[in-house]
Formats: C-alpha cells, structure tokens, sequence
C-alpha cells in the first residue's frame, strides 16, 4: 500500500525497467531470486540492464546488482556490500590493536567493497565504554595507520572510519558485562567520567546525568571532531562518516527525545539541526575534497509522533546533504529504551527508499539485511546505493565471496587473497554442483 501511496517518487526516480522491477519486490516479499524463479529471462534483462547503466559500455552477461561497482568523489568500490560500523570494545585508551589488525584485515579480506571502523571517538570522554577506540593523539593516528596500510596493501577494500561522541550513552559498561535487564548499564560510580549531551536529560532513569552543552563545549566538541577528522586523513582512510545517530552526541541535539533546549540549539528541527551540521560543515573543511564523507542518521525514533517520524528523516538527509554529505547511511532508533521498532528483515530499508528517491540523495540501507538476496533486490530496487551488513560479518568476515561462490560469480567486483585461491577453486566447483543439483 506504501508503494502505491508512493508511486510519483518512483516515476520520478527510475526508468521504466527499474520501475517494474520495485513495483514486483515492492511488500519485500517477493524477492531477486523469487522473480528468476518466474521469470529467468526475464530477469537476466534486467541484470543486463542494470549492469549497462553502471558499467556504462555495451552489456551481454547479467551480473548480480550487489556486484555493480559504485563511485564517490575519487572513491571507487568494487561492490556494493558494506561491513557496517560495529564497536569492539577491545581498545586501551583508545588505542587500536593487535585485535583490531586482525579483525578489520580479516573483513577487508572478504570481499565487502567497504569495510567501516567502529565508532571511533573524539576524546576519551567521547567513549561509550572504556574498550571503544580513539582518535585524538599521534599515536592513534599511527595505530590506525598501521591498519590502513594493511587494508589497503593487501586488499581491494576501501576503509572509512566511522568518528563520534557517546554523549548521553557514555561511560557504561562493556555490553558483555552488562546485567541482562539493563541496557547500556553505566561503569560504577567512580569509574564514570563526565557526560556532555544537549541538555540535561539522563538516557534511563539509571544512567549519569549529562551536562547541557554551553557555547564553549560546542566550540571544543566541534574543534575536536575537526582534529579527528584531520587525524583520519593522515592515517590514510578512503571516507569518513561523522556518527548522528543512535542517541550520541550529535544525535542527541537532533532528535526531540532527548533535546528540549529552549535557545537556538533546540524546538524546532532547523534549530535542532544546527550544532550537528556547523560540526559536520568544519569537518568537511579539513577532510580532502576528492574523497567522500557520510553521515549516520537515526531515521525514526519509533516512539510515535513525539519523535523523529518519516517527514523529520528526509528533511535531516536533505540537510546534511545540502551541507555537502555525499552519501546518508540511514539506521534509526537506540534513541531512547522505550522506542518499539519492528525489527523484521530489512526493517529500515523503506526509511532509506524515502530518502533516496524522494530526496535524491545517495543512501546505505541497514538493518537485518542478511541473505544475498536481500542485497540483490535492495540493489536492482534501487532502495539504496549500498547495504550495510553489521552482525553477519561478524559471524562470516568472508560473507561477500562466499556470496559470489553461491552465485558462482567470477568478475572483477570481488577478489579472492591469491594465496587463497585453491580454496576458492573448491569452494566454487561445489557450489556449482549444489546449483546444478538443486536445477
Ligand atoms: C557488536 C555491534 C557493535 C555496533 N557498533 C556500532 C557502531 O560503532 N556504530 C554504529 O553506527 N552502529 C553500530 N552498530 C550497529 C550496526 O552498525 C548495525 O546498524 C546494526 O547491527 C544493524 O545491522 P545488522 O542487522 O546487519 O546487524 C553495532 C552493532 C553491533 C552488532
């Protein structure tokens, strides 16, 4: 019904095969390889297609959508799966490890076109937890550094780095430490450091009370955001994404749940953006012109109309895109414990199709997107330039290439470690007994 109430943005949007295309996947229900199963020829056009508008010369072989390759600024990526930005809560003071080499390098290895750090935070009174990762002195930069290197020496993945404040959410717990029935539990009393947020409002009537940030907070959070960012590029990272979501710092100003300043920080959402955007503007300044920055949003706070709803995400994409964000990663909620999100298989993904084809604003789709067919479809749907893929790369870092061995793809989107490739061999001489079989 969405898709119908919705139609305009879709003949806006589209050509008229992309557009058949989002009307037959439009409930989600009926997916890429559902419509091959109707349809092989059919839907082998449309790979054809999709491939000849990206690749731009002449197509005759389809190719899988999440294979297409994707181009920001100077940015080019081989694919369109991202390893999405997830906390390791593994650092001391702040600084990236052994841990984190072998980590982010196994991801890198696997195949995903872009790989982001965790939250990497401003200051160590920017952390969640004492175990979150930094980027505020030369030697972090030089740890990151000796990560970067190594992504980009020995593998074809781009490397963005996802840069934040806790804010209100700060100072808690390692979540594996947490009890079972506190969300966000905070560090004993001693061991918590002071909170900044928007205003004075405690994330749960647990959690420490924040300071309601003054003019010369502002200055110093945003001054440190901008040494972050400059800290990123010496280290070498391809993209940076200044984190805007999920309750932290900047997400705090934005959304109403947890902003109720009076000044011109707070009421309306103009004012509400305002700090976020003079921080994501300084940024953009010292961040190198040819490569790519994003912002991640919290699109829906999923407590009714006393937060952020549907109108409130695109007038926040089209902001932070006004101010020169090249790419809005759409997440939403973790805004407050009492929101009701409906978390069913790619649950934010409408949230980003809102902000793509009604605003024309390039977007990454997350959110319990986990099976390659969910990627194909948001692809070929044109529901998101990217997908974000947190807790599968965590349980498979090879998810991308074991993808393109189910699918027995063999093209330049996707790379194999060549010290790996009698592996692969194997791998994809069963996968295509097991399709031959199943045929
Ligand atoms: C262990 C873990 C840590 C996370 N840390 C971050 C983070 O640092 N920054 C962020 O924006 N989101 C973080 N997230 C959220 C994920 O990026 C993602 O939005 C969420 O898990 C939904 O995607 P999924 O269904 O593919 O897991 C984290 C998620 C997990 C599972």
């Amino acid at each position: 019904m969405v898709w119908f109430e919705n139609t305009p943005r879709y003949i806006e949007a589209f050509d008229l095969k992309q557009f058949n295309y989002s009307m037959l996947t439009r409930s989600q229900r009926v997916s890429h390889e559902n419509l091959r199963l109707r349809d092989k020829q059919w839907l082998e056009n449309m790979e054809v297609h999709l491939a000849q508008r990206h690749l731009g010369s002449e197509q005759s072989e389809p190719v899988p959508p999440m294979f297409l390759p994707y181009q920001l600024r100077e940015m080019s990526l081989d694919n369109r799966v991202a390893v999405s930005p997830m906390c390791m809560y593994s650092a001391t003071d702040g600084m990236p490890d052994d841990w984190h080499l072998v980590h982010y390098g196994a991801l890198a290895k696997g195949g995903a076109g872009l790989v982001y750090t965790e939250m990497t935070n401003i200051s160590p009174e920017a952390r969640i937890t004492p175990g979150c990762t930094g980027i505020w002195s030369d030697e972090h930069t030089a740890a990151w550094k000796r990560i970067v290197d190594f992504v980009h020496q020995h593998s074809h993945a781009k490397f963005a780095m996802q840069i934040g404040h806790a804010g209100p959410k700060g100072a808690t717990l390692e979540p594996w430490k947490w009890d079972p029935n506190i969300l966000d539990e905070p560090l004993p009393e001693a061991e918590q450091w002071p909170l900044l947020s928007a205003s004075a409002v405690p994330f749960d009537s647990y959690s420490p009370v924040p300071k309601a940030m003054d003019r010369a907070d502002m200055d110093q959070i945003r001054d440190e955001h901008v040494a972050a960012a400059k800290r990123a590029a010496d280290a070498g990272f391809d993209m940076i994404e200044m984190h805007a979501a999920h309750g932290y710092l900047l997400s705090s100003f934005i959304t109403p749940v947890l902003n109720s300043r009076t000044d011109e920080y707070g009421g309306s959402l103009e004012n509400r953006l305002r700090y976020p955007l003079e921080v994501f503007t300084a940024m953009r300044e010292v961040w190198p012109a040819d490569k790519p920055m994003s912002v991640r949003i919290s699109a829906h706070d999923w407590i009714g109309e006393s937060g952020i709803t549907e109108a409130d995400a695109l007038a926040i994409a089209k902001a932070f895109s006004n101010a020169g964000a090249d790419l809005i990663n759409v997440s939403t909620g973790q805004t407050s414990h009492d929101a009701k999100p409906q978390p069913g298989r790619m649950f934010q993904t409408p949230l980003s199709d809102l902000i793509r084809n009604e605003g024309a604003i390039n977007t990454i789709a997350v959110g319990n997107i986990y099976e390659i067919d969910h990627v194909n479809s948001i692809i070929a749907a044109g529901r998101a330039d990217l997908v974000c893929l947190a807790r599968p790369h965590l349980a498979d870092p090879n998810w991308t290439l074991h993808a393109a061995a189910e699918l027995g793809y063999q093209g330049p989107a996707v790379h194999e470690p060549h010290q790996y490739f009698l592996g692969y061999r194997q791998l994809y001489t069963n996968a295509e007994r097991a399709r031959t079989s199943a045929e």
